[in-house]
């Protein structure tokens, strides 16, 4: 396990673009990298330059294999609140990526053995090479919620009243959110030969604190990323990391 990076810069737009440095460099590296997307606020810049370096022919993605992060329940399809949705908007489709080449987690039938087909699944495929991953406000990754341990695997979760709280201002109201999801597991997480984590703002800093410094437990899942053994990018924005 080495040190995670840390880079810290100076507002979102430079976040977007630093990030976009290091996964285009995987994706040079291993064109059929398989990634894990976070939908969310905060890679939305990336996603955004991403597809800029690709309209500019700078980079290319028809290889890589993207895995889904995480997902309400109980949606009809084509629910304005699908985070699928999310996801074809900022990233599939800016950047091409054909539909045979996603993973979607399971969202209806035996959830159970449909989180286990997508585990066996990804597993089979060698693993994640990069998971593009947010810091929710309670330390979860994905819906990973407190407490999650680093070998619980995808599957079905409770979101907390903090999530839900969180995700209101995606949606309107508190009451819009789903009261349940699916996420892929902390243990798949984890074990991404590359894990880009990304928080900006003020009301990341005390959380991030206590990912990157605190002690390391299920109640700050993100904690456990300091364990990794693959390559933690952490890049924050400074009101995010000023210790000030
Ligand atoms: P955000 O969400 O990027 O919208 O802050 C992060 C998360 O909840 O994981």
């Amino acid at each position: 396990m080495a040190a995670p990076r840390i880079l810290v810069v100076d507002d979102t737009d430079e976040l977007s673009r630093v990030a976009a440095d290091v996964v285009a460099a995987v994706i040079e590296a291993t064109p059929a990298a398989a990634i894990a997307v976070a939908t969310g606020r905060t890679p939305i810049g990336l996603y955004a330059e991403l597809a800029a370096r690709r309209r500019s022919n700078l980079i290319d993605v028809p290889g890589i294999a993207v895995y889904q992060l995480d997902e309400y329940l109980g949606l009809e399809p084509f629910d304005r609140r699908s985070l699928f949705g999310w996801m074809q908007q900022s990233f599939l489709e800016p950047l091409g990526i054909e539909d045979e080449r996603v993973n979607r987690l399971p969202v209806d039938g035996d959830l159970d053995d449909g989180c286990a087909a997508f585990d066996r699944e990804l597993e089979a495929g060698g693993g994640l090479d990069l998971a593009i991953l947010g810091l929710g406000p309670n330390g979860h990754l994905g819906f990973n919620e407190p407490p999650s341990g680093p070998d619980t695997p995808t599957r079905v979760v409770d979101l907390s009243p903090v999530t839900i709280e969180a995700n209101a201002r995606y949606w309107g109201d508190a009451a819009d959110v789903p009261r349940t999801a699916v996420t892929m597991g902390m243990a798949q997480l984890l074990s991404a030969r590359s894990i880009v984590l990304l928080a900006s703002g003020e009301e990341k800093r005390s959380i991030l604190h206590r990912a990157l410094e605190g002690s390391i437990g299920p109640e700050v899942p993100a904690s456990y990323l300091r364990e990794t053994p693959g390559e933690l990018t952490v890049i924050v924005d400074r009101a995010a990391r000023s210790q000030g």
